[in-house]
């Protein structure tokens, strides 16, 4: 009884820990224990396939969007992007993008495959998950978020990157990039691109399809209708007033981190903020919206979307989101 009761005591805490993350001292072999469960999980839910394999792709993407330890360990909103060669992994000191944490891990998470081993290393104030990938580079062009290809340089860093690196911060997944180190012999795609974000293909589905809220969320979610309406009716005002120059994929001010507004899945991201900006008349940055009953439209486009974004969100189980700030 003399040793067994301490190490229950211990199995206890780090159990507790895994969860609530309290008390300084015991939290490096917290964060580590956490960090290799989610690196077992994700490696389990996207083994390797063929990269033309869709139904792999798809089967990864349920996975990964039920995983409840990565659900509840993911920020929101979280970073994602190319890693800055050199720089530390603070996430302010790479060109990152913001995304809801569903959003993440069901659309791009689910474009990596991972043979198997990974690595932890402690990088204070940061803890890092090294996790080894080959890219899903053959898919239909539609089955990723939106045209990569429009930058060569973001297009190799998704082909020719070779691991995930995942930043913990107390207990959370504050970031998650692609490593500056890239290996040339990968086989590599390349696609031409049209200047269009989203198109329309030969047999009138739109793309990239899984932009979209069908593919998002789950198949009964009573909300994908009205919400599909929702963001529709807001971004074509939203056009108007020309949010879309600057918070589009090329990033025309060098927005960092980038705010996407400009596909239905990626904007859930901001859905909150957006409603604070124009309440504050903040957007357009350095001239707000200068006629009022045009803004108080988009604000109520705004609200819509940003409640009825909520309501769909609840009903796959995710995490209420902060408030806005
Ligand atoms: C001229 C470029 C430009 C245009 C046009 C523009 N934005 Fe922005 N937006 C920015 C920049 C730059 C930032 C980051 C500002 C910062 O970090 O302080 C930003 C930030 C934001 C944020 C995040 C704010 C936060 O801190 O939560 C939202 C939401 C947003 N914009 C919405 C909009 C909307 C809606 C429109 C159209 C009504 C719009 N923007 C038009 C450049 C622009």
């Amino acid at each position: 009884m003399k040793i067994s009761a301490p190490r229950t005591v211990c199995a206890l805490l780090v159990a507790g820990l895994a969860v609530t993350s309290v008390g300084a001292a015991v939290q490096p072999m917290d964060d580590t224990a956490l960090a290799a469960k989610i690196a077992q999980g994700i490696i389990a839910a996207c083994p390797m396939a063929d990269p033309a394999d869709e139904k792999a792709r798809d089967a990864s993407a349920d996975k990964l969007a039920r995983f409840a330890l990565l659900r509840d360990t993911l920020s929101d909103p979280l970073y994602w992007g190319g890693h800055t060669a050199g720089a530390s992994y603070d996430p302010a000191d790479s060109q990152l993008t913001l995304f809801n944490p569903l959003v993440w891990r069901r659309m791009y998470l689910s474009l990596f495959m991972f043979p198997g081993p990974y690595r932890i290393e402690r990088a204070d104030p940061y803890l890092l998950l090294w996790i080894p990938y080959q890219f899903r580079s053959k898919l239909d062009m539609g089955a990723y978020p939106y045209p990569f290809w429009h930058s060569k340089k973001k297009w190799d860093s998704y082909q020719l990157a070779t691991q995930l690196i995942l930043v913990f911060e107390n207990g959370k997944i504050i970031a998650a990039c692609r490593s500056e180190n890239q290996d040339k012999t990968r086989p590599y795609v390349a696609h031409p691109w049209d200047g269009r974000w989203r198109w329309t293909d030969a047999k009138g589905q739109e793309q990239p399809h899984v932009s979209l809220y069908t593919y998002l969320f789950s198949p009964d979610n009573p909300y994908v209708k009205e919400l599909d309406a929702a963001y529709r009716a807001f971004e074509a005002a939203a056009r108007e007033q020309s949010c879309s120059i600057c918070h589009s994929p090329n990033n025309a001010t060098a927005m960092n981190p980038l705010r996407l507004l400009t596909f239905p899945s990626q904007s859930l991201t901001m859905r909150r903020n957006i409603v604070a900006q124009l309440q504050q008349n903040r957007m357009p940055l350095d001239t707000g919206i200068p006629d009022d009953a045009a803004r108080q439209k988009l604000l109520e486009l705004a609200r819509e979307f940003a409640a009825v974004g909520d309501q769909a969100l609840d009903y796959e189980g995710e995490p209420k989101s902060p408030d806005s700030h």
